[in-house]
């Protein structure tokens, strides 16, 4: 069984990027610039941004955090994205979800440019990933497809089981299966809550991704030996044992499962720690002027 190394890739990855921005310093180009906006102060969207604030400084890029009041109107919020659009010293543009009830998700997403939509949400990135154009893919199935090229997981005609249809998860992985090209190639089956004998489908997937949101919600009794399993569940279980009070579980039960398994990622320190290089490289990208 191989344990797909989430850490250790996003680390990899990272130095890649960090070579990548000593260079074009080197050359006198403009160093990369992503900038976050985070409305209110939720305390996980706090953490999440101070980590990608600080992933920015590990690989020499420059930050920008914008940080707004819950109470800011919808209108402002909207202004505060169109002036990052028009500013031409930034790269990315990213919009820490969720956000405060009286703010429309996909009014705020819209307005961002396309040519800075580092998290890939927008409708013009959505549609350049389907038609297998160049495009940001959002984080987590960037993460993904980028574990399976580098630990070299076969995919062209396997049966690929995605559980969870969720626009930033379960729909792009199962479009990026069954795209033309590595990773991909694969027969996709997307399952979701209406889908009936799930049990009996996952164990025929030759490659099963899970992104359900349901702690320990795939079992062993679920997996065909030899099967490749991508976990992207991420849990906060009490456990008075531990020194922190809590331990991190997917959505797989990971102890009965990886024995069956070919490779697995595990929780925490597979799909995780890869999202954050995801936005790295979107960025880079922008800043390159790849994908537009
Ligand atoms: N909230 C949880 N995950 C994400 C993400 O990838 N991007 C943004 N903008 N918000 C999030």
């Amino acid at each position: 069984m191989i344990l797909i190394d989430g850490k250790k890739t996003s680390a990899d990855i990272k130095n890649e990027i960090a070579a990548r921005v000593a260079e074009i310093k080197a050359e006198g180009g403009k160093t990369p610039h992503l900038a976050a906006v985070l409305v209110g102060s939720d305390g996980a969207s706090q953490t999440y941004v101070g980590a990608k604030v600080k992933a920015c400084e590990e690989v020499g890029f420059q930050s920008t955090l914008v940080r707004l009041d819950s109470d800011i109107s919808e209108a402002e919020l909207l202004k505060v994205v169109e002036d990052i659009n028009n500013n031409p010293d930034i790269d990315g543009l990213i919009v820490q979800l969720p956000l405060p009830k009286h703010i429309s998700v996909d009014k705020v997403t819209n307005k961002i440019k396309p040519e800075k939509d580092v998290d890939g949400f927008t409708p013009a990135n959505v549609g350049r990933m389907t038609l297998n154009w160049p495009a940001y893919v959002a984080a987590t199935p960037y993460g993904i497809v980028e574990l399976l090229k580098r630990y070299n997981i076969e995919t062209s005609g396997k049966h690929c089981v995605v559980i969870g249809r969720s626009h930033i998860v379960g729909s792009p992985m199962s479009i990026l299966m069954a795209r033309n090209g590595y990773p991909g190639n694969a027969t996709v089956t997307l399952t979701h809550s209406k889908t009936q004998n799930l049990a009996e489908i996952c164990r025929t997937a030759d490659i099963l991704i899970v992104a359900i949101g349901k702690p320990e919600f795939v079992t062993a009794d679920m997996v065909k030996p030899g099967a490749v399993v991508i976990d992207v569940g991420i849990h906060r279980i009490d456990d008075p044992s531990k020194k922190s009070g809590f331990r991190l579980i997917g959505d797989v039960k990971f102890d009965e499962v990886a024995p069956l398994a070919s490779a697995i990622t595990p929780v925490p320190g597979g799909v995780g720690p890869m999202t954050i290089a995801a936005l790295l490289y979107n960025t880079l990208q922008s800043a390159e002027k790849k994908v537009f």
